[in-house]
């Protein structure tokens, strides 16, 4: 196994509750003492110690587990709602045996934690974990090893794992299998894309009945028959294997661990943790995208000093190679140039937009970037490129530069130059670098060099080979002080918590599949599953903001979503990273909507969702962390809407300035057309705001409290 670099852990704050919490944290305290039934809120054991349970916080989640002849069993309810019938916990691990099959119950642990924390960046500043814990420490054979399953129930949901403590006589631990079962009660309908194929994440959603389903990766989102939400995921994915779901018998899925090339699932030394199995449950779509659980789940901050760690916007040199107006490679059309890059910085500085991506600055495009990484160099930049001139010069301006490395999945080649790179970026000034992993499923060279395999061997993208590597990354990546935006990456599930340079990825079918191939793009339902999968693991580097929606380069393709729609994915489509992916020319064309892309915020105090169907459309409004506004984003899919938003998250007693970014009457996604209505209107807290969506639309609204020379405005009257 290879040795990992770890970053020393960084020591727990104590308290991490804000003074203005206090008074919150002494009330949930009181009231977590006794749940809404008026059962304890410790768990319960059975006489014979065959069922043990626990209630969340509030009383509304109900667990139970079984230790009987069925082995290890869990089943979760939500007040009379079975979200997960009785369901078994298996891993089989090579030097234990299967364990959950027949366990003994050693001993159990109760725990209650009420804690709030603040993020460095994110959708919300303060994040509250309140969860009650459980912790069976069993055992298959006595004497023998022990295991311990620890259960953290919150009110929104569940999460599990397996933890193999260091004991004598446990030396290597491999994982040929894990079958965690999670059987749905009736047959849910599921929004999922498959795993195991060659495109790794990058497909459209599919639906239906969950019977029906292959495997499939997750976050996998469900519409229970009674109208509740869930979503099946796991957190903390570190040293082991990413999970997809199998379906066996009815709805009932078990969990599916990606192979090395050998077989085995997961290599560990001594001790084992797996991720967190969990399971998000809400009355509402949108109570899913809020959901804190997968943050909670992982360990606070390794990295003490985050002063360097900001969010920005960005532009780059990056859509003209997808329409294919410009090459990677160096030639006569080569787009990273030193003069079309100071042509970006200019226009950033202009704009406001702190980095600017340059793709294709470096040698070895000349071969492709699926697959053919071996030839690429991450530090030796083609000669029409000035690299130390530009990132002097960018920041000459108040613009940074951002990296790119494109390794077309040749991990060795990128770990053999990591440093270096890493290195010459730090020195340059270069603070954050897009990385990406072009290469298909199961085909990640790895050099087995062992006495069984000495030749190559081939890997999945979502393995724990790459599981490592993606981590030995992010923590390299920081020793440099550099923030990752990871494409072709392995799925997020909240590790920017514990590494918070790990800002945004893409993981799924992002902007540029509008300019490729001839399936004519992502149709207008995909950014409206988006938030209900996609999304719920984390940010997202989807790059919207495509004004010019012809492609006369790309006759096949088309953007299928009005200008004002684009507007709206940057509130709908968090990250922490966002681009304004367009050409500056695009941008020129139409100052007014390009107004909405330099003032919308990437940092977020506060984030609700108001409406929401899955697949059809969505209301989200966040609040800016650095500002009084808030801003609203509504996008539906190809079908035209009539909503409505109740302004009640704005402060009472204040009148806010609506700078509206609507769909005009003739805007329709078939119509390249920019038909977008721009209009300054009052409204109060007490205001029901109209949201009229064109097929394919949007709606972008920016809040901002009204200056007296605002008042001339007229007031919004329905
Ligand atoms: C695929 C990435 O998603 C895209 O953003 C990038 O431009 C190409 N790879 C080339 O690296």
């Amino acid at each position: 196994m290879r040795q990992l670099f770890m970053t020393t852990p960084r020591p727990l704050p104590l308290p991490s509750v804000p003074i203005r919490s206090y008074w919150v944290f002494t009330l949930m305290l009181l009231l977590s003492t006794s749940n809404a039934r008026g059962q304890a809120d410790v768990p319960q054991t059975s006489q014979d110690g065959s069922l043990i349970e626990m209630h969340s916080p509030n009383g509304q989640l109900h667990l139970r587990v079984w230790i009987d002849e069925g082995g290890l069993t869990y089943a979760l309810h939500r007040y009379r709602s079975p979200i997960i019938s009785r369901s078994k916990l298996r891993l089989h691990v090579s030097e234990m045996g299967l364990l959950g099959s027949s366990p003994t119950l050693r001993t159990t642990e109760r725990d209650t934690v009420y804690d709030v924390w603040e993020q460095p960046w994110g959708e919300q500043r303060y994040v509250t974990d309140h969860h009650h814990e459980l912790a069976l420490e069993l055992q298959e054979q006595q004497p023998g090893p022990h295991y311990i399953v620890r259960f953290r129930l919150f009110d929104d949901g569940l999460g599990f794992r397996y933890e193999i403590p260091a004991q004598v006589g446990v030396n290597t631990l491999t994982v040929l299998d894990e079958a965690t079962e999670f059987a749905l009660p009736g047959d849910p309908k599921a929004w999922y894309i498959k795993a195991f194929q060659w495109n790794r994440y990058e497909y459209l959603y599919a639906s239906g009945p969950t019977s029906t389903l292959d495997t499939v990766h997750t976050p996998v989102t469900f519409e229970m028959e009674d109208g509740l939400v869930v979503s099946l995921h796991e957190a903390a994915l570190m040293n082991y294997s990413s999970m997809a779901l199998r379906q066996t018998e009815g709805a009932t899925l078990v969990s599916t661990l990606f192979p090395w090339a050998d077989g085995r699932m997961v290599y560990a030394d001594m001790t084992l943790r797996s991720p967190w199995r969990t399971v998000m449950i809400g009355d509402q779509p949108g109570d899913l995208l809020t959901s804190t659980i997968t943050l909670n789940l992982n360990e606070p901050s390794r990295i003490n000093d985050t002063s360097w760690i900001e969010p920005g916007k960005y532009v780059g040199i990056w859509w003209d190679m997808h329409i294919g107006t410009a090459t990677w490679e160096s030639g006569p059309n080569h787009g990273a140039t030193t003069a079309r890059t100071r042509r970006y910085i200019d226009f950033a500085a202009e704009h406001g937009f702190s980095g600017v991506l340059v793709e294709g600055w470096n040698q070895g495009w000349e071969q492709g970037w699926v697959g053919t990484g071996d030839h690429f160099s991450f530090t030796e930049p083609y000669a029409d490129f000035d690299l130390e001139g530009l990132a002097a010069y960018a920041q000459s301006k108040g613009v940074r530069l951002i990296g790119h490395h494109e390794t077309g999945g040749g991990v060795s080649n990128y770990e053999a130059q990591m440093d270096d790179a890493y290195a010459l970026y730090e020195r340059l000034g270069i603070r954050a670098v897009k990385t990406g992993y072009v290469d298909h499923g199961q085909q990640i060279a790895r050099p087995a060099g062992d006495f069984v395999r000495p030749d190559t061997v081939y890997e999945w993208h979502h393995g724990q080979y790459m599981v490592e590597h993606y981590q030995y990354s992010v923590e390299r990546a920081a020793e440099y002080r550099i923030m990752l935006n990871v494409h072709e990456p392995i799925k997020d599930t909240g590790l920017r918590r514990t590494f918070p340079n790990l800002m945004t990825r893409e993981g799924a079918r992002g902007q540029e599949f509008n300019a490729w191939g001839d399936e004519g793009g992502n149709p207008p339902e995909h950014t409206v599953i988006l938030p209900f999968t996609r999304m719920l693991s984390g940010p997202m580097d989807y790059t919207p903001g495509i004004f010019e929606r012809s492609l006369p380069t790309k006759p096949a393709n088309q953007i299928n979503s009005t200008l004002a729609q684009q507007l709206a994915l940057y509130v709908v489509l968090y990250s922490p990273l966002h681009m304004a992916a367009d050409l500056p020319e695009h941008y020129e064309a139409r100052p007014t909507a390009f107004q909405f892309i330099k003032d919308v915020p990437v940092d977020w105090d506060e984030t609700r969702v108001l409406d929401s169907r899955i697949g059809d459309y969505i209301t989200v409004v966040r609040k800016d962390r650095h500002s009084e506004d808030w801003y609203l984003g509504s996008i539906t899919d190809e079908h035209g809407r009539n909503l409505a938003a109740a302004l009640s998250f704005l402060p009472d007693g204040v009148t806010f300035v609506a700078e509206v970014y609507a769909d005009g009457r003739e805007a329709d996604y078939r119509d390249a057309g920019d038909h977008l209505d721009v209009s300054n209107v009052l409204v109060t807290s007490g205001t029901e705001f109209p949201i009229r969506l064109a097929p394919g639309g949007g709606l972008a609204v920016r809040f901002r409290p009204a200056g007296s020379e605002d008042l001339r405005l007229l007031p919004y009257a329905p």
